[in-house]
């Protein structure tokens, strides 16, 4: 979505009211919370940080000098400590925590007890290596349990991890190596995907051929293929934890000290380093956890985004295993080896809360309702979705024919530097609207303005906004805290900007409706404009692309992009799959353009500036907007044309 598209007219909505069965076990069952944070968010953070097992107390809650927050001053803790130590004292020491599917029906049950022991052993394995307190991790790893054991581990010494999607190419991971200067590369020989090998490990070795600060890399053994093993550098994950101790004390972190660094795309080239720290992130995600998904004891719970996104950090990682909670982690796709693989799972393993994307959710409606009519889920009892703007016709199917009517929907909206939910409904108490992340978190103060930071009235649309600093919120742009500045708050001073337009309805609800930046976010995955442009422009044929989301059915969105060709190039058949290809060579598979179209120039001001929201008025088959700043009217009438003809 465009700038220039806030307005959008609200659907008659019906109202859900939570379940009177489920509403009188849920955690939170009084909405007194809401405005008793409201009263006093410090307080109301404050009592939230109890959940967690600190060495030492804090003194402060929150330090605030905008834009760069401090919470829980001078209190110390471990992230790892939080998540496995404290739960081995009583019964919980037994219970599964991480229970894993593998792509091939293989399964692995790992009990606190277990995982506390293979973390502190890769721990001790880091340490051999070198990696020390402060140091740079990166992780790049299929969804295998020694995902979130490296992960730990990381936490458990102080070593800020940065963990890079498995889809991402190589030259995606060497520019998050190098920009991190990461000292160790944790990755797999090999990952699964729909019953052939993604081959990690060589992706590793060719990022890591121009780059110079890696010394190590950890090899888990998880398909068999072939690799090289390069001497003095390359270990294998199961040789080196062999004899590494099991004792391993966890490291008292100060509350801010750098918990992970995680990549995500902005509106320029280059990914931005979000940097999260440990005391107001583990309380932020621990404390949503806990009240959202209506975590109890004997839950199965499933998150079904994968850790190389924030989703996987905090849902998977952090915040359920410091509520102690049995996480299910699968590794596959939900189409492997039959359609009906999610519904098998959850019928194997009796999964009572699942958390997906939209995006899987409309693929699951195409596909038609007898795959999950095939199975038992009569397990579940509350789901959950993320990443993007879920369509009601999409909640709506979710609702009958995953929750059979019975189970609330918790429509979350967050972000990668939010580093928790920021608006949800909590289950217990919130009546649901088909389509809205409903309101905010207790504690979260979100709000609609207009260009200038004002408020706008309910009923009407413009920027999501976050007032005040919450505990889990990014700290800065690793290397960067210029680009943190101008990035997110610049726009209006002292306020954080999201980069999403929203709008709010007469009962104080939230919709939001998509980015209002060169942001586009294909199946939920964030993809900078910029970033696909450039790989364009890698290509010795282009001379100058401009990409935009178009409007998806299943993905949300997806990439289209605008080429020009410079001189004398002449299209080939199987062109468009070349570009197409370069693209994904260079960034992954995820940014590979649907449509590309070429055209001999680009719609621009008089000043150079390429006017995307005619390219996108142009793809989405729309009127033109205003085109009195074009420079030359022509291009966008004969791109329409030629658009119209191929589109
Ligand atoms: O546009 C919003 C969309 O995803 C963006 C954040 O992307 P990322 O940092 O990759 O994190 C995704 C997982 C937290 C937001 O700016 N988004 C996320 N959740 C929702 C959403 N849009 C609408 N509704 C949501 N529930």
């Amino acid at each position: 979505m465009g700038e220039e598209q806030l307005e959008v007219l609200f659907e008659e909505t019906r109202l859900f009211q939570p379940p009177e069965e489920f509403r009188a076990q849920a955690n939170v069952q009084s909405a007194g919370v809401y405005e008793e944070a409201a009263a006093d968010s410090a307080g109301f953070w404050a009592r939230q940080a109890e959940r967690l097992t600190w060495f030492e107390p804090w003194s402060k809650v929150l330090e605030w000098n905008p834009p760069f927050a401090q919470w829980f001053v001078g209190g110390k803790l471990n992230a790892a400590y939080n998540c496995l130590d404290r739960h081995l004292d009583g019964w919980r020491r037994n219970k599964a925590a991480i229970v894993f599917e593998g792509e091939k029906g293989d399964s692995r049950v790992l009990t606190y007890q277990d995982l506390h022991r293979e973390v502190s052993q890769f721990a001790n394995v880091l340490k051999s290596l070198g990696v020390q307190k402060g140091d740079r991790v990166t992780i790049y790893l299929p969804m295998i349990p020694e995902a979130a054991i490296a992960m730990l581990a990381c936490a458990r010494i102080g070593a800020p991890h940065s963990v890079v999607f498995g889809g991402f190419s190589a030259e995606a991971l060497r520019d998050r190596i190098d920009d991190a200067q990461a000292k160790v590369v944790i990755t797999s020989d090999g990952s699964f995907r729909r019953g052939s090998v993604v081959p990690l490990k060589a992706n590793a070795d060719n990022a890591l051929k121009q780059v110079q600060c890696v010394e190590h890399v950890v090899v888990v053994k998880r398909t068999g293929i072939d690799v090289e093993m390069q001497d003095g550098r390359d270990v294998w994950y199961h040789e080196a934890m062999e004899n590494a101790s099991a004792n391993c004390p966890a490291e008292p972190m100060d509350a801010e000290d750098m918990l992970y660094i995680l990549y995500t795309s902005g509106t320029t080239g280059k990914p931005k380093g979000v940097v999260h720290t440990t005391g107001g992130y583990m309380v932020g995600v621990t404390a949503t956890h806990q009240m959202i998904f209506d975590i109890k004891e004997e839950d199965v719970y499933w998150c079904t985004a994968d850790v190389g996104w924030v989703t996987g950090h905090s849902y998977i990682v952090y915040g359920p295993l410091a509520n102690g909670a049995t996480v299910l982690m699968y590794e596959g796709t939900p189409d492997y080896p039959n359609k009906d693989r999610f519904w098998q799972i959850v019928e194997k393993y009796r999964v009572t809360i699942l958390y997906t994307a939209p995006t899987a959710i409309r693929t699951f409606m195409k596909w038609g309702t007898k795959y999950p009519e095939s199975r038992d889920l009569s397990s579940l009892r509350l789901l959950g979705t993320v990443g993007e703007p879920i369509n009601p016709e999409a909640w709506m199917w979710y609702y009958k024919n995953i929750g059979l009517e019975r189970c609330p929907i918790v429509d979350t909206w967050w972000q990668t530097e939010t580093g928790m939910v920021m608006m949800t409904p909590l289950p217990g108490i919130t009546a649901l609207k088909p389509g809205s992340a409903t309101v905010p978190f207790p504690g979260v103060n979100v709000e609609v303005v207009d260009k200038d930071g004002q408020p706008v009235p309910k009923g009407s649309g413009g920027y999501l906004v976050i007032r005040e600093p919450w505990p889990a919120m990014l700290r800065t742009v690793y290397g960067d805290p210029d680009r943190y500045v101008s990035t997110y708050w610049s726009r209006w001073q002292g306020i954080y900007f999201t980069g999403d337009g929203a709008k709010w309805d007469e009962d104080g609800y939230f919709w939001v409706m998509g980015r209002v930046d060169d942001v586009i976010n294909v199946s939920g995955h964030r993809i900078g404009t910029a970033e696909v442009e450039s790989a364009l422009v890698d290509h010795p044929a282009v001379a100058e692309a401009a990409c935009i989301g178009k409007t998806h059915e299943v993905k949300g969105q997806a990439v289209a992009a605008f080429v020009t060709l410079k001189e004398g190039v002449d299209v080939q058949a199987g062109f468009v799959d070349e570009l197409k290809g370069h693209v994904a060579k260079k960034i992954g598979a995820l940014a590979r353009p649907d449509d590309i179209f070429f055209t001999a120039e680009l719609p621009k001001t008089r000043s150079g500036k390429i006017m995307r929201r005619l390219l996108r008025d142009i793809a989405e088959g729309r009127a033109l907007g205003d085109t009195t700043t074009l420079a030359d009217a022509g291009v966008v009438n004969q791109l329409k044309e030629k658009y119209a003809d191929e589109g």
